[in-house]
């Protein structure tokens, strides 16, 4: 990457001057915004080498005037090249000035200060507050904020920052200010501002000690019919907090504000946390329950970074992991706790198995700790936020729950108030645990998911069954050879004949408490004596591990599993190795052009697990799910993408066929009138019915019931199920009929049309043609990142029929529209980029017509590095 600078862990050093305040003012006219920035620094102390020089970071500024200790600075006095302002022999303690000209109005990037439907805002993670002035933006320098904002009334009453107002009022020519204060010391990514003309939803939440906090969520008006389930979402995760990890807040106010001009989910600024109101705003008409479940989980996350992110807050971006990674956990056990464990365990480990060891086994791949970056909005990833989240359930998996709350309580006092790495975290479990955690951080500095194969034998004669481990892991760029991992292997051996566990004290590597065997070796094997039948063993239950297990096991042992395993998540996992080994076996024979034929004993299985009455709807709904797409496209080798689809359309109609009276028959039965809520309970049952109609609308005669679902339908899960189906087909009079329908109900309804945009986009009728029709649709804006993801990401993610077109229009298409978001926003253009870099996975003529996009894409003389890093290690 020879244009490209790349930052290194390996290089960091502790910055030359710390802050001990920072005060800014901004000054909002329509046409420019000033903001004057007020910054005392001091040397820091821990720099032995007593630096004289001063370097701020500094993007898309215009210099009205610098200063030092009130002495203008002019431009001999400093440089400012490549984002760094660069001043020489500053004195050992100074005041810093700066006056500089912004224009939020141009700021299509959406980050620093932009403006969204008329609203002013901000995004500084990771490095936006450099568009906003000059700083150290960096982490690990951090400030007490103090901020004034200056706006005209009529135009911004609302006016928003970080921590207590201090003080407001009016001032001439119908302007008025604010003043905030936030007593917390934070880096400026933490920075946060809103002018906006906001209504706002208003609660108290009183903490364990006592106090009343008072909290606030501002929305345009016309959506505060849609504020009540984020407000007790909120409320839910406060409380959760003080419970499950005896985290209190600290401010005396909490407030959310909903954009709808955002480049991800949402964000923790201290005091002030700023969503995509996608991820805010909800109601039973418009919200799914999958929706609902996203909402209270970001909700959730954010209000948790308050400590692990906020409170103790990263070193450097290496280090991302440490707030993403806990916080992500820490909003999974939340739903987890709230709601169903079983099913959101499932759900996230199919997340992980799909996206992020794709991600893994692809060109971007990186540890959950990387060593280098050129762009760090490159680098939120499902690897650093998921698989982060599976690095700190091991932790939690191997001490057990009471240990880790332990280990988490001391990493938050001890480094309460301070910028930290992810040793300082593990350290913390190894001093509560008095385990040697040594060998388990590789899990933070090496790529790859590693491979577990199991190899068992059982001796009649002598009564012995052995099972023996062996663990690799695939190189991955820079890496071209791994150490062996420390991997929690969660296991039970279940006794067939009478289906007890079988004991396993006996072994040294096998921790009775948390029903762990610890495997550290490239090699290990365990032998049980005494045994008179073959155990069957459950392993790596609940997903221990984020590994690929390989076990080439008879299927009957599956099939006893997918009846017996006590476990939940192995139940489901073995369910979905029965599907996987037939999907990949008819595969192969497809792709010699042989004729799909189904497995009766894979119909036998499914046909049990419906007759189950010890399994909730929601379970039999998992576990009754084929393995996607994009899942079964990881597992074989250069996929032909139409033989893959082909497979799985035919499969789909033969279990519609077998079993179709019990889809019918379950759909009926669940298809009743009660009123909806968000409850587990009915959530599983709907995504039940959705399952059982799914199948149903692979045989063709059902088209008049998904119709009446859609005309009955009384909450949005509902009717978007209806809708997805009705997407699929190919009854292109109908399907335009009911989607114009929808748009004249609910166009304005920005929720609903971003979920009208992306349903019609997924659909499998759904031609390149129609989605470049959709873009120029009144509601298609390329400026909206919402938008971009419902019609480009979810064609590109969701559509691979069409995306994956045989001529490459699918992929020219994508290639087209990074260029030219390219230009308005590089953050979002670089996400797109990821459904082009997995080239490798598919057929030679796919292969190639892929890499000629990203070929394409690079020639682009204006390429942002957002994009340019991606391209060039796709192709390296
Ligand atoms: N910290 C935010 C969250 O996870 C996300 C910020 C993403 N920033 C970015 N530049 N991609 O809650
Ligand atoms: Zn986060």
């Amino acid at each position: 990457m020879s244009e490209l600078n790349t930052i290194y862990l390996k290089d960091y050093t502790a910055p030359s001057f710390l802050i001990e305040k920072t005060t800014l003012t901004f000054e909002i006219f329509p046409e420019y915004t000033l903001v004057r920035s007020h910054i005392l620094f001091s040397q820091n102390p821990l720099r032995t080498d007593l630096p004289t020089q001063l370097d701020l970071f500094g993007v898309d500024l215009e210099i009205v005037s610098l200063s030092i200790d009130s002495i203008e600075l002019s431009d001999k006095h400093y440089t400012w090249v490549d984002e760094v302002l660069c001043i020489k022999n500053v004195p050992t303690n100074f005041l810093f000035e700066a006056v500089t000209k912004i224009y939020p109005d141009k700021n299509t990037s959406l980050e620093g200060l932009y403006l969204s439907n008329g609203m002013y805002c901000t995004q500084c993670e990771a490095e936006g507050f450099r568009k906003i002035t000059f700083y150290p933006d960096r982490p690990d320098v951090m400030s007490e904020f103090e901020t004034r904002i200056e706006a005209d009334l009529n135009d911004y009453p609302t006016l928003l920052s970080n921590g207590n107002l201090l003080d407001s009022g009016e001032l001439e020519n119908n302007r008025h200010f604010a003043v905030w204060q936030d007593p917390f010391k934070k880096p400026c990514y933490l920075f946060a501002l809103v002018a906006g003309d906001l209504d706002v939803k208003e609660d108290v939440f009183t903490t364990v000690e006592g106090k009343k906090v008072e909290l606030k969520i501002f929305v345009e008006s016309h959506n505060m019919h849609k504020t009540e389930f984020a407000m007790q979402s909120l409320i839910r995760s406060m409380k959760w907090d003080e419970e499950r990890f005896g985290r209190v807040y600290d401010l005396d106010l909490f407030m959310i504000v909903a954009v709808d001009h955002f480049n991800m989910g949402a964000m923790e600024n201290k005091g002030l946390n700023i969503f995509n109101s996608a991820l805010v705003l909800a109601d039973e008409a418009t919200t799914t329950d999958a929706g609902f479940e996203r909402i209270e989980s970001v909700i959730g996350h954010e209000y948790f970074h308050n400590w692990s992110g906020n409170r103790v807050t990263c070193r450097d971006w290496f280090q991302l992991s440490l707030k993403e990674g806990f916080t992500v956990f820490r909003d999974s056990e939340f739903t987890a706790d709230l709601h169903d464990r079983a099913v959101k365990r499932i759900d996230d480990v199919k997340l992980l198995k799909t996206m992020q060891f794709a991600e893994d086994a692809g060109p971007m791949a990186h540890p959950i700790r990387p060593s280098s970056y050129v762009e760090i909005n490159n680098f939120y990833t499902l690897t650093v936020y998921e698989k982060g989240a599976e690095v700190v359930r091991m932790l939690h998996t191997l001490l057990g729950e009471t240990t880790f709350r332990k280990g988490s309580d001391l990493y938050f006092d001890r480094f309460d108030g301070q910028a930290v790495t992810t040793e300082d975290f593990v350290v913390c479990m190894q001093e509560v645990s008095g385990l040697n955690l040594d060998q388990f951080q590789r899990w933070y500095n090496q790529a790859g998911t590693p491979i577990v194969e199991v190899f068992e034998h059982f001796d009649q004669a002598s009564g012995k069954y052995t099972l023996k481990f062996k663990q690799s892991c695939p190189p991955s760029i820079n890496q071209p050879e791994k150490l062996a991992f420390h991997i929690p292997i969660k296991m039970a051996l279940m006794n067939k004949a009478d289906q007890t566990h079988l004991d396993l004290t006996a072994i040294d590597e096998f921790d009775m408490d948390t029903q762990v065997y610890h495997l550290t070796q490239d090699e290990q094997m365990i032998t049980f004596e005494n045994l008179t039948s073959k155990p069957v063993a459950s392993l790596l239950r609940d997903f221990s591990a984020p590994v690929k297990l390989v076990f080439d096991r008879p299927k009957v042992e599956f099939a006893y599993l997918l009846a017996n395993d006590d476990n939940s998540f192995n139940q489901f996992e073995a369910g979905q190795s029965l599907m996987q080994s037939h999907l990949l076996e008819q595969y192969s024979i497809l792709a010699k052009g042989g004729e799909y034929q189904m497995d009766s004993d894979l119909i036998d299985a499914m046909q049990s697990v419906l007759a189950h009455d010890e399994l909730s709807d929601a379970k039999k709904a998992a576990i009754l799910t084929l393995p996607n797409f994009s899942y079964l496209s990881d597992q074989i080798d250069q996929v032909d993408v139409d033989v893959l689809l082909n497979l799985l359309k035919q499969c789909k109609t033969q279990i519609a066929k077998a079993l179709e009276q019990q889809w019918l028959d379950n759909f009926n039965a669940l298809n009743d009138s009660v009123e909806y809520a968000f409850v587990a309970s009915q959530v599983g049952k709907r995504s039940f019915k959705a399952l059982c109609l799914s199948y149903l609308s692979y045989l063709g005669q059902y088209s008049g019931l998904i119709t009446s679902l859609y005309e009955s339908a009384s909450n949005m899960t509902d009717r978007s199920l209806a809708l997805n189906l009705i997407a699929n087909s190919n009854n292109k009079n109908q399907k335009q009929a009911i989607n114009a329908g929808f748009y004249e109900k609910w166009k304005q309804d920005t929720q609903m049309v971003e979920q009208w945009l992306s349903i019609q986009s997924r659909g499998e009728s759904t031609s390149i043609a129609d989605i470049k029709a959709l873009m120029q649709h009144e509601s298609f804006d390329i400026k909206t990142p919402n938008k971009v993801r419902s019609v480009i990401g979810s064609f590109a993610m969701g559509n691979p029929l069409h995306f994956h077109a045989k001529d490459g229009s699918g992929y020219e298409f994508l290639a087209d529209q990074i260029l030219v978001l390219n230009e308005l926003n590089p953050q979002i253009a670089s996400r797109l980029c990821a459904a082009l870099t997995h080239f490798k996975r598919y057929d030679e003529n796919r292969k190639l017509k892929m890499i000629d996009q990203l070929h394409r894409i690079d020639q682009c003389k204006s390429l942002s590095k957002d994009v340019k890093e991606i391209v060039t290690r796709s192709l390296q």
